[in-house]
């Protein structure tokens, strides 16, 4: 580890020794800048160490665009080309890190998130950064341009840099160090924020859907999943979970980050098989209840819960009428249900909105205070889930420190 000449001197300070903030300081050290980290918490990179089950989902092999939510959804566009999951796979290739494509490009490590972690730290000490932590960060100064334009009061004392890169992250997950300080900072030096909201959350409901949740909590089936109308329209394909209260699987976690209050959701629980021939057939040849029937066609929990709710679903299937079999396939084909709320920043993996990127340079995320940087979640850039938060924290990362170091 390098000691700068002068010790309260930095060429940059960057917050934050998340993803992006470690990523962004190991560049910027080996491209020799003098780089201070610093985090609140006495632990580097909490959310990588727990995310992906503990073996982080750390890239996807499909990025773009479309991938992320943002008020300015081309904003990602400059920095995820310049720094491509490809070159961070080059990354872990060269330091013999395994990993593993699990489902539609999500890629894995093998053995833990901690080889991750152990990577970046390498980055960061092959840079000579210096890191505190615990230490907060009680008040940024911009003063006079020159070489120190940002005096920093921390825990241990003062310090003067003439960048300062807000690698703070979003507001999901509190206990494990998350807070609004890149907010606050950016509203301290009059830049916009788009309001922020938990993403990638499960979805809860009123007791009245309790009741029909709780013995269903557990059941998984693979689902098309929509909201919005018309243009807004959104839909994903993939895995949906019933809990005590609510509905969370990856369906609905993507579906919340573009999910309003008070509008519905809907849902196909059957997107594979036209459930409608299909209990047509079954009422020519069959004397089995309906619910065993549609057991053939979703999980056997669901298809008995569903048939109980109403009396004409609840006979054999020779003997249903017509119309009862058209709208139970329709009610599975079609469940809209209107969530009251989601499980909130306790749970979410991400927080959609942040710093808004109208003031803020695609090409190198300096913002329009001149100094100030702001890279990954605290910016309004959210990632579908897959990898793409990560990725998104690399590329933005790899931006700013090429920035920094021109
Ligand atoms: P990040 O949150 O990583 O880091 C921010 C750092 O700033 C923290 O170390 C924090 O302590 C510090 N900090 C905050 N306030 C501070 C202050 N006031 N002073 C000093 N330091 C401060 N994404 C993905 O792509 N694949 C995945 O598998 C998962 N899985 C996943 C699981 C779970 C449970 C969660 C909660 C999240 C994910 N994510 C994910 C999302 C991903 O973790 C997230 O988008 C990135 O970690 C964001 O990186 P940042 O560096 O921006 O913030």
């Amino acid at each position: 580890m390098s000691i700068p000449a002068n010790p309260s001197s930095f060429d940059v300070v960057i917050i934050g020794a998340g993803a992006a903030g470690l990523f962004c300081a190991g560049i910027a050290g080996q491209r020799g800048q003098r780089v201070l980290l610093l985090d609140h918490s006495a632990k580097v990179a909490e959310k990588i160490r727990i995310s992906g089950g503990g073996r982080a989902n750390f890239t996807n092999l499909d990025v773009g665009p479309r991938n992320f939510l943002s008020d300015n959804p081309n904003f990602c566009r400059g920095a995820l080309s310049r720094f491509t999951p490809r070159q961070f796979i080059a990354l872990l290739q060269r330091d013999s890190i395994g990993f593993h494509e699990k489902h539609r490009g999500q890629l894995f490590c093998d053995r833990s998130a901690e080889d991750l972690i152990d990577l970046l730290l390498r980055e960061c000490a092959a840079g000579g950064v210096v890191r505190w932590q615990p230490c907060a960060v009680r008040e940024i100064r911009a003063s006079a341009d020159g070489p120190a334009r940002y005096a920093l009061a921390t825990d241990r004392g003062e310090v003067q840099a003439r960048s300062v890169v807000i690698a703070t992250g979003g507001l999901s997950i509190p206990k494990i160090g998350a807070s609004d300080f890149g907010y606050r900072i950016a509203r301290q030096f009059g830049l916009r924020t788009v309001e922020q909201r938990p993403a990638l959350v499960p979805l809860t409901f009123d007791e009245r859907h309790w009741e029909a949740f709780a013995p269903l909590a557990g059941v998984s089936l693979p689902v098309d999943i929509a909201t919005g109308e018309k243009k807004a329209r959104t839909s994903f394909s993939e895995d949906l979970l019933f809990t005590h209260r609510g509905l969370s699987g990856p369906a609905v976690l993507q579906i919340s980050s573009y999910w309003k209050t008070g509008t519905p959701i809907s849902v196909d629980l059957s997107p594979q098989t036209a459930l409608q021939p299909a209990l047509q057939d079954a009422k020519a040849t069959s004397r089995r209840l309906l619910g065993n029937v549609l057991g053939e066609h979703l999980p056997a929990r669901l298809a008995t819960a569903w048939t109980a709710g109403d009396a004409a679903w609840q006979r054999p299937a020779n003997e249903t009428a017509d119309k009862a079999l058209a709208a139970l396939a329709a009610s599975l084909h079609d469940w809209r249900s209107v969530p009251t709320g989601t499980e909130g920043y306790r749970k979410a993996e991400v927080t959609a909105g942040g710093v808004d990127t109208r003031d803020l340079s695609s090409q190198t995320m300096e913002s329009r205070q001149a100094g100030l940087y702001f890279i990954g979640e605290v910016v309004d850039v959210t990632g579908w889930l897959g990898g793409y938060n990560f990725q998104w924290a690399w590329s933005s990362a790899y931006s700013c420190a090429q920035a920094l170091a021109a």
